[in-house]
């Protein structure tokens, strides 16, 4: 039986320590998968930089009509050339994204609650894994809520589509939430990434924290770092070095991106970070620059 009291803290994390196990695959800890999941993987992280630049615009589920989403129509073209991965609804995909655009696709299958409630916690599958294979989604992402109220039927969701994408062989991102009561330290977030790592998710989105380094090292998939509410530009830019220089494999980025003055400048400026090895700095001063053309 699991104890809860008592137990010995982990505290080996070998952060300099290449991750074992790779064999060959550049998407760490999916050398084992087969061909057609490895295909989706191999089209949301780069198979030169082994990163991502995922652009979130899936806030509608529960924020309804966003800042800067207002007209995704518009929107999103604009910034098609610059990502490598749209992260949507299903209804913002169907009638927004061009279908020819040859871009990844971060499916967001989860939702239930709204701006309206209080508790936020609770979700239900709201996609099926048929409806994601004709999107030809390459990856499925589930809202977890580790801590909170709606801890078991988030974890079940997230293992029944995990499931179900197994079966057919397409990836799933577990999304750690965090919420009023949810703390957002180190500690949270290492339980939170590993668990869904253990319970079987390909992709494990999260945010950036203190010993950051640490929970990359503990977890045995990618992790990719959400963005947030919207930073200055220069701030938001440092948060995507650290995260990168840290050993996130790629950003997930809505608000910093769609809400920046200069949303276009702004991708583009997330990208030298992740697939160039642009500091902070540098990245910030391409900003500048592209913002002014
Ligand atoms: C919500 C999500 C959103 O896609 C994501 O958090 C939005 O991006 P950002 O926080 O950068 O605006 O997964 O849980």
């Amino acid at each position: 039986m699991a104890d809860k009291d008592g137990n010995k803290i982990a505290k080996d994390y070998h952060v300099e320590v290449p991750f074992a196990n790779q064999g060959g695959f550049h998407v760490k800890g999916s050398n084992s998968l087969d061909w057609g999941m490895k295909k989706h993987l191999a089209n949301i992280f780069d198979p030169k930089s082994g990163n991502t630049v995922m652009f979130a615009f899936d806030h509608g589920y529960f924020m309804g009509s966003t800042a800067g989403l207002e007209r995704l129509d518009l929107l999103i073209p604009e910034l098609l050339p610059y990502v490598d991965v749209l992260m949507g609804t299903r209804g913002a995909l169907r009638t927004c994204v061009p279908p020819e655009c040859r871009k990844a696709i971060a499916l967001r299958t989860t939702s239930g609650s709204s701006m309206l409630n209080d508790d936020l916690s609770h979700e239900v599958i709201a996609v099926d894994i048929e409806d994601s294979i004709r999107m030809n989604a390459d990856c499925m992402a589930v809202q977890t809520f580790v801590g909170a109220d709606g801890q078991l039927s988030s974890l079940d969701n997230l293992s029944r589509t995990i499931n179900a994408g197994f079966r057919y062989g397409i990836p799933t991102m577990g999304v750690v939430a965090v919420g009023k009561q949810m703390e957002r330290t180190d500690r949270f977030f290492k339980l939170a990434t590993r668990l869904l790592a253990e319970l079987g998710a390909n992709i494990i989105k999260t945010y950036y924290c203190e010993n950051f380094e640490e929970i990359v090292s503990a977890c045995p998939v990618p992790i990719v770092v959400a963005g947030g509410k919207k930073l200055p530009e220069d701030e938001a830019l440092t948060l995507a070095y650290r995260s990168i220089s840290e050993g996130a494999r790629g950003l997930d980025m809505g608000r910093n991106i769609f809400q920046s003055e200069h949303p276009a400048a702004m991708a583009q400026a997330v990208g030298k970070i992740v697939h160039h090895g642009f500091t902070d700095k540098q990245a910030f001063e391409f900003y500048q620059d592209a913002s002014h053309q």
